[in-house]
C-alpha cells in the first residue's frame, strides 16, 4: 500500500505516520524530515533551504522531487508520503515516478483540522531528537518531564519554524499551493477525508478504516 497524508502544518501527519510504520511496516517518506536532515548534516543544499524553511515558505519543487526520486529509486513498496506532494507540480512528478516503478497511490488521506487548533498544536509541539517521537505540552506530554518515553533520550527539541510568524506563512503556503491537491485527488477518486480534530487514537482508527478498505 502506498498512501499520502495530506493536511496543513500541525494536522498530525507525522504523528499518524509513526503509528503506521509500527502497525503496518510502511516506510515513511517525509520531505520535511529529509530537508531537516540535509540542514543538520551541513550539505550545500541544506544550507540553501534553511532560511526558506525557517520563514515557513515552500522549498523549490526541483529539490523536493529530487529527494523523493532518490528514495523511490532505492526500490521497495509500501510508502507513506508525509508532507509530499505539496504542489500540483509535485503531484504530477510523483505520479510519473510511481508509474516508472510500476506502482500507484492507493489512498490519499486528507486530515482536516481548523486553523485555531493548528496554532495550539504547533505552539505546544516538541520532538525527540534521537528517535523522532512527536509530543505536545498539553495533549501528549512525556511521562517523565524532559525524557523521551520511547528511547529515554533527553534531547527534546522545538523546531525553528514553530513560531507564530512562520506558522502564518506556512498556513498561507498551504492554502495557496497545497490545498488545490484536494481537488486534484478528489477527481482521481482516491481522496479520503478524515476528522483530524479528534483524539490521536480516534484519528488512527479512521485512518485504519480507510486503509483496510484498500488491502
Ligand atoms: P514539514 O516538516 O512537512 O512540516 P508541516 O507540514 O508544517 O507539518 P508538521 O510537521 O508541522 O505537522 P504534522 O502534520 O506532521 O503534525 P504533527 O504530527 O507533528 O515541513 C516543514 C518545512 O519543510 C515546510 O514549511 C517547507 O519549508 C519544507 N518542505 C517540506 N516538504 C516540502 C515539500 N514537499 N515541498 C516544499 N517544501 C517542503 O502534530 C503537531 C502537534 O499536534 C504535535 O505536538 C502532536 O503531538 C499534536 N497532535 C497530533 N495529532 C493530534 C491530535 N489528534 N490531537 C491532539 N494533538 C495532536
Ligand atoms: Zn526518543
Amino acid at each position: 500500500t502506498n498512501i499520502i497524508l495530506l493536511g496543513p502544518p500541525g494536522a498530525g501527519k507525522g504523528t499518524q505516520a509513526r503509528r503506521l510504520i509500527e502497525e503496518r511496516g510502511l516506510v515513511q517518506l517525509s520531505t520535511g524530515d529529509m530537508l531537516r536532515e540535509a540542514r543538520s548534516s551541513g550539505t550545500e543544499m541544506g544550507e540553501r533551504v534553511a532560511k526558506v524553511m525557517d520563514r515557513g515558505e515552500l522549498v523549490t519543487d526541483e529539490i523536493v522531487i529530487g529527494l523523493i526520486r532518490e528514495k523511490l529509486e532505492q526500490g521497495g513498496a509500501g510508502f507513506i508520503f508525509d508532507g509530499f506532494p505539496r504542489t500540483l507540480a509535485q503531484a504530477d512528478a510523483l505520479e510519473d515516478l510511481m508509474k516508472d516503478e510500476g506502482q500507484s497511490i492507493d489512498a490519499v488521506i486528507e486530515m482536516r483540522v481548523d486553523d485555531a487548533a493548528l496554532v495550539s498544536r504547533i505552539s505546544g509541539r516538541f520532538t525527540c531528537g534521537n528517535c523522532g517521537e512527536v509530543y505536545h505540552d498539553v495533549t501528549k506530554p512525556t511521562k517523565v518531564e524532559g525524557v523521551c518515553d520511547v528511547c529515554g533520550s533527553t534531547d527534546l527539541r522545538r523546531r525553528a519554524d514553530d513560531n507564530a510568524d512562520s506558522l502564518k506563512t506556512r498556513l498561507m503556503e498551504y492554502y495557496k499551493k497545497t490545498s488545490p491537491l484536494i481537488g486534484y485527488y478528489h477527481c482521481k477518486g482516491n481522496l479520503h477525508p478524515v476528522d483530524g480534530l479528534a483524539e490521536i487514537e480516534e484519528v488512527a482508527a479512521s485512518v485504519a478504516t480507510v486503509l483496510n478498505g484498500h488491502g
